[in-house]
């Protein structure tokens, strides 16, 4: 499955420091760049492998360096770019919309603070190469951006203008990537999940309901992963941002999907559509950062609820904390 996401040790001059690296994309960010023979480091609060083993080997885990920290501590943050010798940075760590609505302090720490924190230490350190997430979300701080006000979209726009302040004042370029919703092993937390709970649901033979309908962006944990690390593979000029939406389909053509892999699944849907842009365009980010690679829905959904039935069968992953 990583072959559609190709990517050569050669494009890279040094190590790739990793933030939120035991996150859902992080963890699939370790997973292309370990796999391509990228020297890696990962930045959490905690050494948490329990995501990245669902889809590494031990001995790649084994090749990644972890430094544990808090994204709004200064000087952990300047520390783990130091020390690690890094030559890009993937900054994804975040709190997501439920964490900073119900603590818009704590969010605005770790998504406000923790960015400049990161853009301050690639500065100190020269770095040239970064990427980091905004989101979808963002939409919702633009006047008729089409997506409802969250503080985490808030905070994600407040990036995208501290990014354009560095590139202008500092020459620190960057490339900003507003992920939709992604799907795929290792999403487990966040308001857009519910598409891959199901899919466990399914694998685990138990009843679920979505609690949103209507059309959706499905993005492919991997391929958000790939974008991330295609646009570290060169060094880049501004500070751009990009919509990262994966395939444009309703919820309801996703659970027919799964239904094919599982036909006893017992998935419904339930709720509203949610209220962000889903429909956005990949075609500027693949421009801008080239090919990245591309995973159909079919086979996203298959390849997910496949490995979920192995991780279940093996005892590697339990439905019961996450359903
Ligand atoms: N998953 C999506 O659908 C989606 C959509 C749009 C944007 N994004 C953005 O992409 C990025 C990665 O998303 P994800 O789904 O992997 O998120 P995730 O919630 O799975 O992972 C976030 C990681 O950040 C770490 N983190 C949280 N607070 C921290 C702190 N104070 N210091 C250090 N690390 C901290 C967490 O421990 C976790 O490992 C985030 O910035 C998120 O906002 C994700």
């Amino acid at each position: 499955m990583l072959d559609h996401f190709p990517l050569s040790a050669n494009e890279f001059d040094g190590p790739v420091l990793v933030t939120g690296a035991g996150g859902c994309i992080g963890s699939w960010v370790l997973t292309l760049l370990t796999h391509a023979g990228v020297p890696v480091s990962a930045f959490d609060l905690k050494a948490d492998t329990r995501r990245p083993s669902l889809l590494m080997s031990e001995t790649d885990l084994k090749k990644v360096h972890w430094y544990e920290g808090d994204i709004a501590d200064t000087a952990a943050v300047k520390a783990a770019v130091q020390h690690s010798g890094a030559r890009a940075i993937i900054h994804l760590a975040a709190l997501q919309v439920p964490f900073c609505r119900a603590n818009p302090v704590a969010g605005a720490l770790v998504n406000v603070v923790g960015t400049v924190n990161v853009f301050e230490a690639a500065k100190e350190a020269g770095i040239q190469r970064l990427s980091y997430a905004s989101s979808v979300a963002a939409y919702g701080a633009l006047e008729n951006g089409g997506a409802m006000a969250t503080l985490y979209g808030a905070y994600k726009y407040c990036n995208e203008q501290t990014a354009k302040v560095y590139s202008e004042e500092n020459g620190l370029h960057s490339v900003g990537i507003r992920p939709g919703v992604v799907y795929g092993v290792a999403r487990d937390q966040g308001m857009t999940s519910k598409t891959t709970v199901a899919m466990l649901a399914a694998a685990a033979d138990q009843a679920y309901d979505i609690p949103f309908s209507g059309h959706v962006s499905w993005l492919f944990a991997a391929e958000a992963a790939s974008a991330f690390t295609r646009s570290v593979a060169k060094v880049r000029v501004g500070a751009p941002v990009f919509d990262l939406n994966g395939v444009y389909a309703s919820v309801e053509e996703g659970v027919a999907i799964l239904k094919k892999c599982a036909p006893h699944a017992r998935i419904g849907i339930k709720g509203e559509p949610l209220a962000f842009p889903m429909d956005k365009s990949d075609e500027p980010l693949r421009a801008f950062i080239g090919d990245y690679g591309q995973m159909p829905l079919d086979q996203g959904i298959a390849s997910t609820y496949q490995t979920f039935v192995e991780l279940l069968k093996t005892q590697r992953i339990s439905a019961a904390s996450l359903v």
